[in-house]
């Protein structure tokens, strides 16, 4: 039996992080292997509806409550011609995605993808593409999709049956514009004086949109975060946020120093910060630069097998991870790492939504089936919805190859809108130590223990499938809070929801 340890988390009511963006729990779906087509889009399928989006897909997104979904890319994006993909179905050209190698028939468009994000309750945060295009493109595509009507591009909208125009909020200004892999790589420099022109008649265009730009791809990029200053310095004041991309990966099959990953985030996430305040100040500027983390998750195990996919075929199988217990547990370290930094942080879209690295999976003659990870983002979609309290952790601590100092115990509270419920998010991440976790409560009187659910396994290789669900949650047993004291015990790599509620 392995032996106990003992830590504590103390939340105090007065100590609050800030409020948490429900964008913080957005997704992305991306023009890509089977996410559009034979994803969200299958008709034909026994679940499609009338307009051939399969309803299987629509509740689980539903159930996740996505509040926004990036769209169309990615990579994708950075070599697409929105125009393309509106008007007559049959008039649309079949085109090559040099991003992805694959063919892209234009089925699904802007238009298209507008109504399925209306059906799952999400709003759109639309990517223009500043890799092949520019800012006439990405003015007109914001004309096209916000302006009433009366002018050409909203005419032509209505045109093609939408009447009312979708008040697209959010907007990003390109995709990974660092990257060697991106159709139309720019320097900082190039990236940042495009960027500006294009938020600046973007804005002109609607002024109520708020404007993303595009930050590092990842803390690997030899231009990181180099990057962030000199685009920053081109763009602040036309845009609202700066984004960064993150994807994690578990090579080495080391399970104490990959749950440790979420130490990198939350490193990055202060870096950037860090760098937009140093730009702020040079500025003498009163604004301050959110961030948009609208790329993260886990992504390694389908990396070896794409490389063999056949280039040039439509909805290939491509970056079909099937996700294990530890990459679930992972995710939930993400999650509170996100919902940490809720003061600075306030878009983020897990990458994505379904069937490239995904947390919902189909098949496409059979059902639609959820991974690992979907539960650790449902619980904090339901349950993550209001104000981040800190969390002080007092838990023993371990190194790993790339991390010191790594506390077994991540944690995080939040307190509901209403401030009815208070519930505390937790990992143990250490695969040998059950945890007994004293929570201090004192400065919440009248809350009492509500519910304790649990992810966790003796395999950490466990994975899903469309016919097993060997990784799902499951009930703790009934606790009591003690002279404002609630101890709950934590298996050795779980995911904890500890929810409390005011009596
Ligand atoms: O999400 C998969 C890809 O990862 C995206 O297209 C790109 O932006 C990133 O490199």
């Amino acid at each position: 039996m392995a032996e106990i340890k003992r830590a504590s988390v103390r939340l105090d009511s007065a100590y609050r992080i800030g409020e948490i963006d429900k964008r913080l729990f957005g997704s992305f779906i991306e023009h890509l292997g089977r996410a559009v087509y034979e994803g969200i889009y299958q008709p034909g399928h026994p679940s499609a509806d009338s307009d051939g989006f399969r309803t299987d897909v629509i509740d689980l997104v539903k159930t996740l409550q996505v509040p926004i979904i990036r769209y169309p890319g990615g990579n994708f994006v950075s070599g697409y011609n929105w125009e393309d993909g509106v008007g007559p179905v049959e008039q649309r050209p079949r085109r090559t995605d040099l991003a992805w190698r694959s063919l892209e028939p234009n089925t699904i468009g802007t238009n298209e993808f507008a109504r399925w994000a209306q059906k799952v309750g999400a709003e759109v945060n639309m990517a223009v593409n500043l890799g092949t295009r520019g800012i006439d493109a990405a003015r007109n595509l914001v004309e096209y999709c916000n302006h009433p009507s009366g002018t050409y591009y909203s005419d032509l909208r209505r045109s093609h049956g939408v009447e009312q125009p979708h008040g697209f909020r959010t907007w990003c200004l390109g995709n990974e514009m660092d990257g060697p892999w991106q159709t139309g790589q720019k320097t900082a420099y190039e990236y940042g004086r495009l960027a500006a022109e294009a938020a600046k008649v973007m804005r002109w265009t609607d002024p109520t949109i708020e404007l993303v730009a595009a930050g590092s791809s990842s803390t690997r990029m030899p231009t990181y975060p180099q990057w962030e200053a000199t685009v920053l310095e081109e763009t602040y004041d036309h845009v609202d946020y700066i984004s960064i991309h993150a994807y994690y990966t578990n090579y080495e099959n080391d399970v104490r120093n990959f749950l440790a990953k979420s130490l990198e985030m939350d490193e990055y996430i202060r870096t950037v910060a860090s760098t937009a305040d140093f730009v702020r100040a040079k500025k003498r500027s009163k604004k301050q630069m959110n961030i948009s983390f609208d790329e993260w998750n886990v992504w390694f195990h389908s990396v070896e097998q794409d490389k063999s996919v056949k280039p040039w075929t439509f909805a290939p199988h491509l970056l079909e991870d099937i996700y294990t217990l530890e990459d679930a547990l992972l995710v939930g370290a993400l999650l509170i790492t996100l919902m940490r930094h809720a003061d600075r942080v306030k878009i983020a879209a897990l990458a994505q939504l379904v069937n490239v690295i995904a947390p919902i999976m189909t098949e496409a003659d059979g059902s639609a089936w959820v991974q690992p990870t979907y539960y650790p983002f449902l619980h904090a979609s339901t349950y993550g919805r209001g104000t981040a309290l800190m969390a002080v952790v007092d838990a023993p601590r371990y190194d790993t190859s790339e991390f010191t100092d790594v506390p077994m115990l991540e944690s995080i509270g939040v307190l509901s809108e209403a401030e009815d419920y208070l519930t505390v998010f937790a990992v143990n991440r250490d695969p040998d130590t059950p945890l007994s976790v004293a929570i201090d409560v004192r400065s919440f009187p009248g809350f009492a223990f509500e519910e304790h659910i649990l992810i966790t396994g003796d395999d950490e290789k466990a994975t899903n499938g469309p016919n097993a669900q060997n990784v799902k949650p499951e009930k703790g047993p009934k606790q009591t809070v003690d002279d404002g004291y609630l101890t709950v015990q934590l298996p050795s790599l779980s995911w904890n929801v500890i929810r409390l509620a005011k009596r």
